[in-house]
């Protein structure tokens, strides 16, 4: 039986982004044959979030929105990263047999120096520390984003690296890529990606006011709802393609092709756009209201988790320390 392990950064509240392209994924995997591993990874989102009162609340936040949205610790074992600090001494087992220049080669890495972010060692040494996690469960699924794919890669040169240097200890992972193109890539309200540090995003909790006033935002230009209009160039309707049946989303696309004086205007799609959204997570929002109101019940399924986690890590831990003598 496979074991699937994923996790994702508290660093901010989780977009429908982030739901389309990891969460839903996540949760739908907990139904197949296999043990479930999904962790929220504090020890990552340090190399971005500095403020300790911030930390545990986006923790706690992040915890609360696999559960809403579906995740069942009956089924899939969730904790906090930082609850298993073996993966930091395995961490450290594989900084030692990594080279400078798998790192020097990490897109990501790349697109924050490019950013003008000043790194520290540790965003340097990030693809080290989720390689850690990976390996430190033996896992042998893990679903993840296109984004990620270059650090599973990585994930799977530093099992080798140890492997050949000390015998078969890790267990080589396989990655798990979203296939739909529409779930890779969320547009935001900008038409760009869909990410937190672009500012552009939609919390998935969001409702009311301040929902309808986020769906206005969203850029689209001055023609007017007469002007016919290929769909292709609008990307409301890539959301829109996430929420309505594939019949009414058609419909709304013949019409804004068509123009005339009852065509649609950009008005109307954002406010379908709006109470799909809304409707769609009114089950997950509601769950969300639950654990918020039952913090306890939150802590417990963590530390439970926790507990689970860290049995399998001490194991592989040891026998990572074993086969380099330091046992
Ligand atoms: P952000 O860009 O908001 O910081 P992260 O990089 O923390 O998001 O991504 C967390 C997970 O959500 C990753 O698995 C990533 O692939 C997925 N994800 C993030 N943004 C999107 C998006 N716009 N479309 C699809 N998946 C996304
Ligand atoms: N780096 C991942 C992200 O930013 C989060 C993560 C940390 C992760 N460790 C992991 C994902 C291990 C999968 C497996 O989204």
């Amino acid at each position: 039986m496979p074991t699937v392990l994923s996790g994702i950064q508290p660093s901010g509240l989780l977009h429908i982004g982030n739901y389309f392209g990891a969460i839903r994924q996540h949760v739908a995997l907990q139904e197949e044959p296999g043990e479930h591993f999904y962790f929220i990874a504090d020890y990552h989102s340090l190399t971005t979030l500095r403020d300790a009162d911030r930390m545990r609340e986006l923790v706690r936040e992040t915890a609360i929105t696999y559960l809403a949205c579906g995740l069942d610790p009956d089924k899939a074992v969730l904790w906090r990263q930082s609850d298993v600090p073996e993966v930091t001494e395995i961490a450290w087992l594989l900084s030692t047999v990594t080279g400078m220049g798998l790192l020097e080669r990490a897109h990501s890495f790349k697109d924050k120096l490019a950013n003008k972010i000043k790194p520290s060692v540790g965003l340097f040494t990030y693809p080290i520390l989720m390689a850690a996690d990976i390996l430190a469960y033996d896992s042998n699924v893990v679903p993840v984003g296109k984004d990620q794919v270059q650090h599973v890669e990585m994930t799977q040169d530093m099992a080798g690296y140890f492997n050949n240097t000390y015998g078969d200890v890790f267990v080589r992972p396989e990655m798990r890529l979203e296939k739909a193109a529409n779930m890779q890539k969320v547009p935001g309200l900008d038409g760009q990606k869909m990410s937190k540090s672009y500012g552009n995003d939609i919390w998935i909790f969001e409702s009311g006011k301040k929902l309808k006033k986020l769906c206005g935002k969203i850029v689209t230009d001055s023609r007017p709802p007469e002007e016919p209009k290929d769909p292709k160039d609008i990307f409301v309707f890539d959301l829109l393609a996430l929420f309505l049946s594939a019949d009414e989303l058609q419909d709304w696309k013949t019409k804004v092709a068509a123009g005339g004086p009852d065509a649609p205007g950009y008005g109307h799609l954002k406010m379908r756009l709006k109470d799909a959204l809304e409707e769609y997570f009114a089950e997950a929002r509601e769950k969300r209201e639950y654990y918020l109101a039952n913090p306890k019940m939150v802590d417990e399924i963590l530390a439970a988790g926790a507990d689970k986690a860290r049995a399998r890590a001490r194991e592989v831990r040891d026998r990572a320390l074993l086969a380099c003598g330091l046992r």
